[in-house]
């Protein structure tokens, strides 16, 4: 059997400013990405999304510490490895593709020696055979004629050019898992739209694995297979992406969904979410509980766990059956 691109298990992420207290930011997360899935991370600003991304990439900050957990990528333990393995495994089996692509290009080198240096980095071609392929890769992902492209800087490219690069240099080895955070977060919209047809073009043809990290529930739903919501550090719901928007059943993505614009029907004020996030004042039961428009007394205090719905739907909301909708 193959192995899971990525499996976390019971994670947990803490944060400390210098002599402060540690403060929790990631509790008990547990997600499976199966070869060639693609699972979208949901959630407002500041739940933990990234740093999920940052601890499967192996990053091991000052002021982190992961209390507890297990992450693999392809069967490979992230947790436990030596720093000098990490690196070779970056790039070959784990890519990230950022925020920004002006992180991961330099800004003096030409695009296609860029890319051939990641296929030299992990011996997978040389010289005028790795200028070759990647040439090759920029048509891949989409950019009208690559050669000359090739010898540009990345200066002389737009936002959505530049994160196109990036998506290529991130499949050039094909790894076993892409990391995508907030993807498109920075494009213009058109631009964004052009992304996400390019991923699930991507997906299409190479059933390559991916983490696909944003906090807009619309475009995870336009290319993940399963989509997991996050409320304060926590899954709220994970389900496959067509179920989770027919029949969202945490009061979070409800919430989540009727912030969405739709042409085809009008808001929906009663599940529209209220106020927004504070760490500071979460409850030891249910974390949204302060927000939510089906909040019971007792919901504050006790702790939710994830409970099957459907087949492959698991809620954290100890009210999901009453508030199914009459049939
Ligand atoms: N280096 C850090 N030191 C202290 N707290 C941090 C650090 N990075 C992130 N945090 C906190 O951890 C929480 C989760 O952040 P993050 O993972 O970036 O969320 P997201 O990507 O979902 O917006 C936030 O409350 C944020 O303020
Ligand atoms: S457990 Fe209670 S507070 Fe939490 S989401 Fe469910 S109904 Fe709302
Ligand atoms: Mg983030």
């Amino acid at each position: 059997m193959t192995a899971p691109a990525l499996s976390i298990e019971g994670l947990s992420v803490d944060y400390r400013a210098i002599a402060g207290p540690w403060v929790n930011v990631v509790s008990r997360v547990s997600l499976t990405i199966g070869p060639g899935e693609i699972l979208g991370l949901a959630g407002e600003s500041g739940c933990g999304k990234s740093t999920i991304a940052s601890v499967v990439l192996g990053e091991r900050p000052a002021g982190r510490r992961v209390r507890e957990g297990r992450v693999r990528v392809a069967g490979t333990d992230i947790l436990q490895l030596a720093p000098r393995d990490l690196q070779p495994l970056r790039g070959r089996r784990l890519a990230l593709v950022p925020q920004n692509p002006s992180q991961s290009l330099s800004p003096g080198m030409r695009i296609g020696r860029q890319v051939a240096e990641v296929l030299e980095a992990h011996g997978a071609a040389r010289g005028a055979e790795a200028e070759r392929r990647a040439a090759g890769l920029l048509a891949e992902v989409g950019l009208p004629d690559p050669e000359r492209l090739a010898r540009r800087l990345p200066h002389q490219l737009s936002g959505g050019q530049q994160q196109r690069v990036v998506l290529a240099m991130a499949l050039a080895c094909r790894p076993a898992l892409v990391v995508l955070d907030e993807p498109t977060t920075g494009l213009d919209v058109t631009t964004q739209a052009r992304i996400l047809e390019l991923l699930a073009d991507l997906r299409a043809r190479h059933a390559v694995a991916m983490l696909y990290i944003s906090h807009d529930l619309a475009a995870l739903a336009q290319v993940c297979d399963r989509i997991a919501v996050m409320y304060a550090g926590e899954i709220a719901e994970t389900a496959p992406a067509a179920d989770l928007f027919a029949r969202p059943r945490h009061p979070y993505t409800r919430g989540l969904i009727a912030s969405v614009p739709r042409l085809d029907r009008p808001p929906d004020p009663a599940a529209a979410l209220r106020g927004v996030l504070r760490r500071e004042v979460l409850p030891t039961g249910c974390r949204f509980a302060p927000r939510c428009p089906a909040a019971e007394p007792v919901c504050a205090t006790e702790p939710q766990r994830l409970d099957a719905a459907a087949p492959g739907h698991a809620v954290a909301c100890r009210r999901w059956r009453a508030l199914e909708p009459a049939a």
